[in-house]
């Protein structure tokens, strides 16, 4: 069954823009331009943004709320949509409205997320029938994470982020909770201290001792070094289950697995632990996604 979208009274159509979770995030070196090259674990969850998109006739592409202090122009979703005008010599356009709900900064990838579906959407929207692999290489020049999230499906991702091996993860329930801060991804990427070689887990499983990997986010460190909020985060979720951060940070999470034979058990679990928190911290439940809802 195709993903059809519901559709407003202005005749934009509502495509979802899901978040992702780095259930381990390993650094292994590092290219020639800087970027890091990595082994992690992207999975998907049903929160998302939601893009509101309406073709236009005339060419334009116009962001009717960008986000304060951000100019439309530099915004990812104006960047996708002129970046595929420019590949594929589109004439039409197309009007943009952002549903914003996923933190930014937060390391759920909200904003690749965001660019990914206004590529994937408008492919569908402007009959183009790019292939998802041409997508994903554009997609690459806007950010590391967009291609994953073309990808759609949960994946362990190499390179920079565009090289995915598809994985099942088991279906879960995570409490997520969302430090006030705003985490530069340069900066921690940027680091002196970062670890930068971590050993390969690929390598690892290959020559079978894949349980002497702990399997961490590299990026941690450095960020709860440089935001204690993080830290505190951390230290409260980890009272109920191990906790950890996603990406380049702010969000910290922690896992429920679904246990077949108690099917709501993990769902209860995650929202009791939500139902505990402190006033001062803000957090939500969210589950797996198996796949990205426009592959449908
Ligand atoms: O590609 P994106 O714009 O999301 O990356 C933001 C910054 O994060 C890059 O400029 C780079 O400093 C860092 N980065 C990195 N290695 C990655 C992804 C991001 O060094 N694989």
């Amino acid at each position: 069954m195709s993903f059809t979208p519901i559709i407003d009274a202005q005749g934009f159509a509502a495509f979802p823009a899901p978040a992702k979770l780095n259930l381990f995030l390993h650094i292994t070196g590092r290219r020639a331009d800087g970027y890091h090259l990595l082994e992690s674990i992207f999975q998907l969850i049903d929160a998302h943004d939601t893009i509101w998109l309406r073709v236009r006739q005339d060419g334009q592409v116009i962001h009717h709320n960008p986000i304060e202090n951000v100019p439309a122009e530099s915004d990812l979703t104006v960047r996708a949509a002129r970046l595929l005008q420019g590949h594929t010599q589109q004439q039409l356009g197309v009007d943009i409205r952002v549903e914003k709900r996923l933190p930014m900064g937060g390391g759920m990838g909200g904003g690749s997320s965001d660019a990914a579906t206004v590529l994937l959407a408008l492919n569908r929207l402007w009959s183009l029938n790019l292939s998802r692999q041409a997508l994903m290489t554009l997609g690459l020049q806007l950010g590391a994470d967009v291609p994953f999230f073309i990808f759609g499906r949960n994946a362990l991702v190499e390179g920079i982020g565009e090289i995915m091996t598809p994985i099942e993860t088991p279906v879960a329930h995570f409490v997520v909770l969302h430090p006030p801060v705003h985490v530069p991804t340069p900066a921690i990427f940027g680091d002196p201290e970062l670890t930068r070689d971590t050993p390969s887990l690929k390598v690892a499983l290959l020559e079978g001792r894949a349980d002497q990997v702990e399997l961490k986010n590299d990026l941690e460190p450095v960020a709860v070094r440089k935001f204690p909020q993080i830290a505190e985060c951390i230290q409260w979720l980890s009272q109920y289950a191990p906790a950890k951060m996603t990406g380049s940070g702010s969000c910290v999470f922690a896992q429920f697995i679904a246990d077949g034979a108690e099917k709501n058990a993990s769902q209860n679990r995650a929202n009791a632990v939500i139902s505990c928190l402190p006033k001062e911290m803000t957090g939500f439940v969210s589950s797996t996604l198996s796949q990205h809802q426009l592959l449908d």
